[in-house]
């Protein structure tokens, strides 16, 4: 037997390292951090270990912590001190996420992106303004261009507190160009937006709707986020928030859908980002507490992963941990 290739050559030490494809650094991720109006205490978030919902006043204490792994930008979500039907609490001066950004801002140097959604502020905790609210039956929709103009007021109003980058994930329909536009007309045309382009509906959220208290009441959110069986309409979808003037190309959940990270990577030049939601969190966390994982290992593998597929940027709940270790 002749065998001239043999890449088990490089796989040594010495070598290995210089020619890995793929890195990870604390410069690719993104924290996720949850403040919230209704509690003056930290409160552990059960279903995802490690984490904590914050009070308002230790918003700036929780990004220090962040910061100091390496990690240098934060995700924040709000949870409101009052809910209502259309979500008012969501682009009010005095919000949980207005006030926290307002802060974490003036006090830290981490870059601050917000999530622009209504989900955690309505009452029935749907993404957007409800035809029907009434009836609360299957027959639900959320109403597409209504919800626009509020995405819009949340957008400015974040950015009014300092935000330095918007996160719109509601999968609303011309929401990109909508909030594009407000900022622009309130003279934020500095002021990026990083579109949850390709957003599927996922049972992998679960958990962050504990934590977020953001799960609907009634219904789901299948007429507005995406089929998990549509790969084709992902390129469809993005390519309109691409048009309306995303920064950001965002595919979420990340490791079930690298087919879909990976066909952004082909199509477009944006930063792609990927975000490695609370469900692939959780079940790592949970297979480990069991001691079938070593959790550290797999968390890095399912980065190295999300970023071999095509990825720039990751938002993850192992920020901190993996950072800590790179
Ligand atoms: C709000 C929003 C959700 C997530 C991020 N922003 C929940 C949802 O769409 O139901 C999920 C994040 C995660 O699971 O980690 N629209």
């Amino acid at each position: 037997m002749n065998l001239t290739d043999r890449p088990r050559r490089l796989r040594r030490d010495g070598i290995r390292e210089m020619v890995s494809e793929t890195d990870v650094e604390a410069s690719d991720l993104i924290a996720p951090v949850f403040v919230d109006a209704t509690t003056d205490e930290r409160v552990p978030i059960e279903t995802m270990p490690g984490h904590e919902r914050v009070p308002i006043s230790d918003a700036v204490a929780r990004v220090e912590e962040v910061l100091e792994t390496g990690v240098e930008a934060v995700m924040l979500f709000g949870i409101p001190e009052s809910k209502d039907e259309r979500g008012s609490r969501a682009w009010a001066e005095d919000g949980v996420v207005q006030e926290a950004t307002r802060r974490v801002t003036a006090e830290t140097d981490a870059y601050v992106i917000t999530d622009v959604c209504l989900c955690e502020y309505t009452d029935h905790g749907h993404c957007g303004v409800l035809e029907n609210h009434a009836e609360e039956d299957a027959r639900l929709t959320v109403k597409n261009d209504e919800t626009l103009d509020l995405l819009g007021k949340i957008a400015v109003s974040h950015a009014e507190a300092g935000a330095d980058m918007v996160a719109p994930s509601g999968m609303m329909d011309g929401m990109v160009g909508a909030i594009r536009e407000s900022l622009d007309d309130a003279a934020f045309s500095d002021v990026p937006i990083m579109s949850y382009a390709a957003k599927y509906e996922s049972a992998f959220y679960g958990p962050f709707r504990d934590a977020a208290d953001g799960a609907p009441a009634f219904g789901d959110r299948r007429h507005y986020q995406m089929d998990p069986a549509n790969r084709r309409e992902a390129i469809r979808e993005v390519e309109l928030d691409a048009e309306q003037g995303a920064d950001v190309l965002m595919v979420k959940p990340a490791l079930p859908y690298l087919d879909i990270v990976a066909d952004l990577r082909d199509e477009f030049d944006h930063p792609i980002a990927a975000y490695n939601v609370s469900g692939e969190y959780a079940m790592l966390h949970a297979a480990s507490e069991k001691g079938w994982l070593d959790l550290e290992e797999v968390a890095l593998e399912s980065l190295v992963s999300i970023k071999r597929a095509g990825a720039d940027l990751i938002l993850t709940y192992f920020a901190e941990d993996i950072a800590d270790v790179l």
